[in-house]
């Protein structure tokens, strides 16, 4: 995790995800494969956690056995597709923290703009992953990075599903000290922001809206 960009390349990450990006998977599909994949990013997101040791009992003897340090860590949403992402973490790190950020953008400007915003306390403190499935522009994850750093967050790492060339870059001259986690690094965005060959709207396709 030293990378700035890592590529999932598993096996069932890339075969999990090549449904997904067919356009004809149901949503029910879309959505259960995205929670499973999302269990498979999170592995590779936290595989360097910190651990420290405590004395327990197995029903045989005592035992000095690994468990994480320090405090819980916090993921944070950014609305609304990473929700699908976040449900498949939830049920690997139970215990996480979770937050929410809401950006939306500005037709004239094109900028993003902050329209919700609850985080959880001592973020200073905490592992911060922010989740959002597609990495397209990086406008918005860069902006959201932004506000949670503004927030207290130290040690920050970013997991997506697909990620294009012109979001890791916008990322990395942002913030080049958050790591990115992806099942793939797509060819480029089209006019619209949208990811090419991408997988459409990842909300509208999470969803089921239009
Ligand atoms: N957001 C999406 O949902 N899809 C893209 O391709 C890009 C951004």
């Amino acid at each position: 995790m030293q990378d700035h960009l890592t590529i999932v390349q598993h096996p069932l990450v890339q075969h999990k995800l090549t449904i997904m990006r067919e356009k004809d998977t149901s949503t029910a599909v879309f959505r259960q494969l995205l929670r499973e994949i999302s269990q498979l990013l999170a592995y590779e997101v936290t595989y360097k956690l910190p651990l420290t040791t405590k004395v327990i009992e197995t029903p045989m003897e005592e035992m000095e056995s690994p468990t994480l340090a320090g405090r819980k860590l916090a993921l944070i949403s950014i609305l609304r597709a990473g929700n699908g992402l976040l449900d498949g973490m939830l049920e690997l790190i139970p215990s996480a923290r979770v937050g929410f950020v809401g950006l939306y953008r500005d037709e004239k400007t094109l900028k993003p703009v902050q329209y919700y915003f609850k985080v959880p306390d001592m973020l200073e403190k905490r592992l911060v992953i922010v989740v959002d499935p597609m990495l397209a522009t990086g406008n918005s994850s860069a902006a959201a990075v932004e506000l949670l750093k503004k927030a207290g967050a130290r040690d920050i790492r970013f997991l997506c599903l697909l990620a294009a060339p012109e979001g890791v870059a916008r990322m990395k001259e942002a913030h080049p000290d958050v790591p990115i986690v992806t099942a793939a690094l797509d060819e480029r965005i089209d006019e619209a922001g949208y990811i090419l060959p991408g997988l459409g709207d990842a909300g509208d396709r999470m969803f089921g809206t239009k």
